[in-house]
């Protein structure tokens, strides 16, 4: 017969009980997370962002520990799933489901049976039997990821690192965080995003959030890369910089993607420094303690000058990494764990 033993079984659900780790956020009474996926920023509500954003900031705290790890997301199995290569994504995802205690498991596509013709069903069908708590998913073509949700039981939370040209909508979330740590009031400020609009995930994502905190947004770019259609986004068109920059709170470059300018959209990679790429004299239009963005990867010497991208006193870059790991496992805790509570 097995001994007794007065060890005390670990109980679970208090170890992830909010109320045992310093979320503050999650201690208000009125908290009601609903929501188990993150595809777009479109549907967001301005309470759920608000709630993103603090528990983001709760989280960031855990980053300046020696000891970066909480149990909070203890058993559960976060899957990343990326299709196209990624560097800060990919990893800040991995770092976040790490700190925050899950089983993180990267799934290479390139050594997958993807490259043996499975089919997106399949795969899902296989993230589901390996007890996938949650599935984050970066693919080269659009509207993939709300291809897989249709695959996948509403109990596994879905998220979307970026989907073709369409949304990088947890880029977004991080680029309003780095914004709201240095503008008070967003409303009215004016953001220009400055470059290749057309083939932007990254754009779209941030233009449907940042409309929502009533900025005013203009977007900047060679008329090749930037069809006068984005009026219809509800933002200002701009094809010539100087008009645009003028009274900036803060420009938001993009990659210059040149792996999709093989139809001859930009004469050269010179010209297109000359006349959009970022550097400090152009941004003399802007305002005087104007903030610069940048998702990554950088063309430096392309889209923007090395010197700007590396001047602390106006660059936020090295920020936008950093806090892509506290917004990321805000996402995931309220994903995975905070929207199963009743
Ligand atoms: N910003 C961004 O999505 O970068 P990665 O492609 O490196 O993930």
């Amino acid at each position: 017969m097995r001994p007794e033993t007065s060890e005390k079984k670990i109980d679970i659900e208090n170890i992830t009980d909010p109320k045992n780790i310093d979320i503050e956020p999650l201690k208000k009474k009125d908290f009601n997370w609903k929501r188990k996926s993150l595809l777009t920023t479109r549907d967001l509500q301005l309470e759920e962002i608000d709630l993103i954003l603090e528990t983001a900031k709760s989280f960031s705290e855990i980053l300046t520990r020696q000891v970066k790890k909480v149990p909070t997301l203890r058993g559960k199995v976060i899957i990343n799933l990326f299709y196209e290569s990624s560097t800060r994504t990919r990893s800040s995802f991995e770092l976040a489901g790490k700190y925050l205690s899950a089983d993180v498991t990267n799934f290479s596509i390139s050594t997958s049976s993807v490259k043996k013709g499975e089919t997106l069903q399949d795969t899902a069908q296989t993230l589901v039997q390996m007890g996938a708590d949650a599935v984050v998913i970066r693919h080269p073509d659009a509207g993939i990821p709300f291809q897989l949700a249709n695959f996948l039981p509403q109990t596994i939370s879905l998220i979307n690192a970026g989907d073709g040209a369409n949304e990088h909508p947890t880029q977004a979330l991080l680029d309003l965080y780095t914004i709201k740590a240095v503008v008070d009031d967003l409303k009215n400020k004016k953001i220009v995003i400055l470059g290749d609009i057309l083939h932007s995930r990254v754009a779209r994502s941030n233009i449907w959030l940042l409309q929502k905190l009533g900025m005013d947004i203009h977007v900047c770019g060679p008329p090749t890369l930037l069809p006068k259609i984005f009026s219809d986004f509800g933002v200002t068109v701009h094809w010539n910089i100087n008009d645009a920059l003028k009274d900036a709170d803060l420009v938001m470059v993009l990659r210059l993607q040149i792996e999709r300018q093989n139809k001859g959209l930009i004469p050269s990679l010179d010209e297109y420094h000359r006349l959009y790429g970022l550097d400090h004299k152009k941004l003399q239009l802007a305002k005087k303690n104007v903030k610069v963005l940048h998702p990554g990867p950088m063309n430096r010497g392309v889209e923007i000058t090395s010197d700007l991208a590396d001047d602390l006193n106006c660059s936020l870059i090295n920020q936008q990494v950093s806090n892509g790991v506290a917004v990321r496992m805000a996402l995931l805790y309220l994903l995975i764990f905070a929207s199963g509570k009743p």
